[in-house]
């Protein structure tokens, strides 16, 4: 159990979670292997689960069987199947196992359970799926199907022209990508807009004529062009609040050693904080001047002073919480003082998991 959870903790979407959260999900997870060459799921299919990959590699393939093109790979870590979930469309792609591969899996039911409770998974993965998207559309329009659209290089969907593809094709397109944007069709002056939201089709205009009218005569038009541009998800108010849920937390770390301060900063790095670090009291209190910090990790013994004249320094100004890397020697009476100044913790060892959890307890 414990070990699937620094697994999934690596994972970027679940990150920012702490230990509790981190339980809650591993508890909904089955495990399940796939041989290489395996299709794990398919293009067109319903989908009612998504992957994390533990080890091994996928492709993912769109196209026509016998056709397809290779739009990403995946590996350890990343992700993928939840398009369907989020959507409720159909599977958007063909995931194909490179390698043999171990996964986690995780069906809708926990999945929506999941995204409730912890609205901010939602947003990064509202992101990934934008940028997933702008990815398939630009594949798909090099592919030998539709290889008169040519891709934009600013970033945003395919354009092309109605001749080389028919407008009823192209309603279909940006419905089976789940297109969450807009589709620009000019003729002459005549300009129309068709806006989907996950690939649903919400609006059509085309100057002032009524909704179906506009859409029976685009249909009609047999020349023009086209271009689809890709919005990134727009976020729910859950959502936003979500974000400042996400907000990175900073962490200053105060170490004599430069190899302490590497190690420790490396790994709070990686689990995704912003990290400032400092030698000696002085320089922490400039660092505290220009820096929002959410946590102070330090040693008890600075070259300016101890621990207890560091807190009571920086407490001067706000009251930020400690926590002290310590050895045994010293622990007993330092301890006592910390007591009596509060919003402090002592490490029982030098372990950086330890440091970790410290940390997450006080400021998560
Ligand atoms: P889903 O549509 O449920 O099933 C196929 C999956 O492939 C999809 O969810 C995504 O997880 C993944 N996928 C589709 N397009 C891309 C892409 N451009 N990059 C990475 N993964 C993708």
């Amino acid at each position: 159990m414990i070990q699937i959870g620094k697994i999934i903790k690596k994972v970027p979407i679940f990150r920012m979670l702490g230990k509790e959260s981190i339980d809650f999900i591993v508890e909904r997870l089955k495990f399940k292997t796939f041989q290489k060459g395996e299709a794990i799921c398919k293009s067109g299919d319903p989908g009612e689960e998504m992957y994390i990959i533990i080890s091994g590699q996928t492709d993912i393939c769109i196209g026509e069987p016998g056709s397809e093109q290779v739009v990403a790979t995946l590996k350890s870590g990343d992700y993928f199947g939840e398009m369907a979930l989020l959507t409720g469309e159909p599977r958007s792609a063909t995931v194909l196992a490179t390698e043999a591969c171990e996964t986690f899996v995780l069906y809708k039911n926990d999945f929506d359970v999941i995204l409730e409770r912890y609205p901010s998974i939602s947003l990064s993965m509202g992101k990934i799926v934008s940028q997933r998207l702008r990815d398939t559309l630009k594949k798909a329009a090099s592919m030998p199907k539709t290889d008169n659209i040519e891709a934009k290089s600013d970033g945003s969907g395919p354009k092309g022209s109605l001749k080389d593809m028919a407008l009823v094709d192209l309603i279909s397109f940006c419905e089976g990508n789940s297109l969450t944007g807009s589709m620009k069709i000019t003729r002459d002056s005549e300009t129309g807009h068709f806006e989907f939201e996950r690939g649903q089709l919400v609006s059509v205009k085309l100057g002032g004529t009524k909704e179906d009218e506009a859409l029976d005569k685009m249909l009609s038009w047999e020349d023009g062009d086209f271009e689809i541009t890709v919005r990134p998800l727009t976020l729910s108010k859950e959502s936003k609040a979500a974000e400042e849920e996400i907000e990175v937390k900073s962490i200053l770390i105060v170490n004599n050693s430069m190899v302490v301060r590497k190690v420790i900063e490396r790994a709070f790095k990686g689990l995704g904080y912003k990290v400032k670090t400092a030698s000696n009291i002085d320089n922490s209190m400039n660092e505290l001047a220009v820096e929002n910090i959410d946590i102070i990790i330090s040693d008890v013994k600075l070259s300016d002073g101890n621990g207890i004249d560091f807190i009571n320094k920086v407490r001067e100004q706000e009251d930020l919480p400690f926590i002290f890397i310590t050895d045994n020697a010293i622990k007993a009476e330092f301890e006592e003082q910390l007591k009596q100044l509060g919003n402090a913790e002592l490490t029982k060892t030098h372990e950086v998991s330890e440091i970790v959890k410290l940390v997450e307890n006080k400021i998560l």
